[in-house]
């Protein structure tokens, strides 16, 4: 029983870009992100208002939001850590907001320097500005399925994050694989145990291809009732506070088997394609897509 229809979650200019070492210039970041809002998706990660210090590469956020171009009904997300985040993120025009927790400490401790109890009560006033302003919530969940500091994550560790932040008011909720180590067994179980704590279809899939599992456990979550994914157009990404993590599962690969299995997505491939070669080229390697490389050989 697998949903007729899927929402695609393009987080390749945030989570795709935020670890590349050379600075990207904002007019390549707009570009992107451009091509992104012609190719169809109804939600982008365009930027991230979080230290400078921290994450070098999204300093370009603001000009980065001013500079594109938008679609009336496109959601454009940034990732917001704390409340100087927020106000970054509300000046800027985002649609919706992510704060961003971790179900393991030792991860918490590392990616934004506090345990996971004090990253919620920090997230406390970004939530009630949210709601103020009638931006949308996001709450994105890291190490659900193992950690490069704790090792074993288990479902239930999970699920005390997911009640955390349903009861911050989110809209929205993301089950992370950071590290990509979950197997479709592993991924249905945590997703089945999250799903009695928040709508299932409010729920998402951020998966990293690190070990090949991606496409599998987006099929396996859609078998339990997930039908929101996130993806990087060429498989861009990684994260820098979880050494050899390597990009989100890439979207032209997730476009393929949607598009082979009738699952409508709104996307077209062909432009997520070209969008992938662009920003590939720019980089200066090749995309890491095999149907993104595959069709742009044709
Ligand atoms: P801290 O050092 O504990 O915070 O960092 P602080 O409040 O003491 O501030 C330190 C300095 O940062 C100060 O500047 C602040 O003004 C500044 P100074 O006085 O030293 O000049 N600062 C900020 N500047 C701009 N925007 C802000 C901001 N906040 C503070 N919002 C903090 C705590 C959370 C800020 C830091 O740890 C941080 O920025 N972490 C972000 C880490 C990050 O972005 N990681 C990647 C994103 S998460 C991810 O990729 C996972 C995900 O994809 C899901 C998955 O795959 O798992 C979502
Ligand atoms: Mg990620």
């Amino acid at each position: 029983n697998l949903p007729l229809r899927v929402k695609i979650v393009e987080v390749g200019p945030r989570d795709g870009l935020q670890n590349e070492k050379e600075t990207i210039s904002a007019e390549v970041k707009i570009e992107l992100v451009d091509r992104l809002t012609k190719a169809g998706f109804a939600n982008i990660e365009a930027a991230s208002f979080v230290s400078p210090k921290w994450v070098p590469q999204m300093a370009t956020s603001t000009e980065v939001m001013a500079g594109i171009t938008r679609k009336a009904g496109v959601i454009y997300s940034a990732l917001t850590p704390n409340m100087k985040g927020f106000e970054a993120a509300l000046a800027a025009g985002a649609d919706e907001v992510v704060i961003f927790s971790s179900a393991s400490e030792a991860f918490a401790q590392k990616n934004i320097n506090c345990s996971i109890a004090e990253s919620i009560e920090r997230f406390r006033d970004v939530a009630a500005a949210a709601k103020q302003h009638g931006i949308r919530l996001r709450g994105s969940i890291s190490c659900a399925f193992g950690c490069p500091y704790q090792g074993q994550v288990t479902p239930e560790e999970v699920a005390a994050v997911v009640k955390l932040m349903r009861d911050l008011g989110c809209d929205e909720i993301d089950i992370a694989d950071t590290i990509g180590v979950g197997t479709p067994r592993h991924v249905q179980a945590v997703m089945h145990r999250v799903s009695q704590e928040f709508p299932v279809d409010q729920i998402s899939g951020h998966f990293h291809d690190t070990y090949g599992q991606a496409l599998a456990n987006i099929y396996a979550s859609m078998e339990v009732g997930v039908s929101i994914f996130h993806s990087s157009v060429a498989g861009l990404g990684g994260c820098p506070y979880a050494k050899g993590a390597t990009g989100n599962v890439a979207t032209e690969d997730v476009l393929f088997m949607m598009n082979g299995l009738g699952i409508e997505t709104g996307v077209d491939l062909d432009q997520v394609v070209d969008a992938g070669q662009f920003i590939s080229q720019h980089l200066g390697r090749k995309a890491v897509s095999r149907a993104g490389n595959a069709i742009a050989a044709k």
